[in-house]
């Protein structure tokens, strides 16, 4: 078989999405005897749960990109081939990731080209406990809704929607790209679970009690929702969205009404943002919101003024009611002082935990309530969320 890339096109690139289901086999797929013969490996970019991925420079094109590299110890191959037809068919979107039609199979491994992204993904970009300023964020957020939105409009869902999966190309945040269709299912599919649950899940699959999960877009807003989070604050909300997940469950209170006070990792939030939030957060999958409902939500503030400084002229007309739906009203400023003080917010920072913390859960029971956020840890990298406790089969 001849081994020069521009031979090496996968056989049957889809043509639709309809054409992906039942094409290809693998004795069809170009073999790379040798991956130095076509690449040069420069160095690794990343690992994931499924493999690794490499920086490699094409010797035939003369270009960079990331080689995405699939043991087949553990991938088989449909699901390798399901990965590379969603990855061609969202190409042509700006904010996704471009995949090249060239792929291949070594003896040991499925081998996926795709463009590098020079500065890394969003995860290594926020920082510990702070966050990324509300403006990045947005700028962020406008960018992931736009491909999600493009993916939902084609019936597919991503299904592993986090910052480890936002890939960054400049350093204020005008080009990021989503990564990662290796979960990706068509809406109104089923898929199977396995153990566990992520941060990101959101309560019907972390509280399913069958093995048949159906796969909606409300599974991305969800996750998204959790991702706009984790990008505003350096923490997560929550390790699991379970009741007997105590910082879950205060949300949900709040949420329900039951509880007046907002959560005191919520608190930096606008009322706007909190409108949002509730609506990406909404615990009935079937009422959570859509991808297009964001975008009404940019032109706002997000966050609070009021938790950094003293009220000035340019809180005028900020909405300032925490509750979780219904009318706005104003608020009374004093009582949110006074609820900052409740919870410790002036130490709040200080008590918060490392992003990059090789101590991933807090001991709930000892854990004081100002300091209710759990650290953000690379999910495929944590021993505590490891990869095969929150993975889904189709
Ligand atoms: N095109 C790229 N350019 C630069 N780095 C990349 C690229 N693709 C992936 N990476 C890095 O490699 C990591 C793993 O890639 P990817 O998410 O595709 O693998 P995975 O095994 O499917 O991961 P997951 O654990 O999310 O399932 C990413 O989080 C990112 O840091
Ligand atoms: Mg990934």
């Amino acid at each position: 078989m001849d081994r020069s890339p521009k031979h090496a096109y996968y056989p049957t690139k889809p043509q639709s999405q309809e054409e992906t289901i039942n094409s290809n086999t693998v004795d069809l797929l170009p073999v790379l005897v040798d991956i130095n013969d076509s690449y040069k490996t420069i160095r690794e970019l990343g690992s994931g749960t499924y493999g690794r991925v490499l920086l490699a420079y094409n010797r035939d094109q003369q270009q960079r990109c990331a080689l995405k590299i699939l043991p087949k110890s553990t991938t088989k191959f449909r699901d390798f081939q399901r990965e590379y037809n969603y990855s061609l068919i969202l190409t042509s979107h700006r904010s996704i990731i471009s995949t090249f039609e060239t792929c291949y199979q070594t003896q040991d491994s499925y081998i996926l080209v795709q463009e590098y992204a020079p500065l890394g993904d969003l995860f290594e970009s926020i920082p510990p406990q702070r966050g990324l300023p509300e403006k990045h964020a947005k700028i962020i957020m406008k960018q992931i809704a736009s491909a999600l939105e493009f993916m939902h409009d084609k019936g597919l869902i991503h299904r592993d929607v986090k910052p480890e999966n936002v890939m960054i190309f400049d350093a204020d945040f005008h080009k990021v790209k989503l990564i990662d269709f290796g979960m990706t299912r068509k809406c109104g599919s089923y898929v199977r679970r396995l153990v566990g649950s992520i941060p990101y899940s959101p309560p019907e699959v972390c509280e399913a009690t069958t093995n048949d999960i159906l796969v909606t877009s409300a599974m991305d807003i969800w996750a998204f929702g959790v991702l706009l989070f984790c990008t505003l604050t350096g923490n997560f909300p929550w390790e699991h969205a379970q009741i007997t997940d105590i910082y879950y469950n205060e949300f949900l209170m709040w949420q329900k009404h039951q509880r007046r006070k907002l959560p005191s990792q919520w608190f930096r939030f606008t009322p706007r943002l909190m409108r949002l939030f509730n609506k990406m957060l909404d615990p009935v999958s079937e009422s959570r919101c859509e991808i297009s409902e964001i975008c009404k939500y940019y032109d706002d503030r997000w966050i609070s003024e009021t938790v950094r400084r003293r009220p000035s002229h340019e809180d005028e007309g900020v909405e300032e009611d925490y509750s979780s739906g219904g009318s706005i009203s104003g608020t009374d400023l004093e009582e949110i002082t006074k609820m900052m003080k409740d919870y410790g917010l002036d130490q709040h920072n200080q008590n918060q935990p490392h992003l990059h913390s090789s101590i991933d859960i807090p001991d709930i029971n000892n854990q004081a309530l100002s300091d209710n956020s759990y650290f953000i840890k690379k999910q495929h990298n944590s021993d505590v969320f490891s990869h095969h406790q929150h993975k889904y089969i189709s």
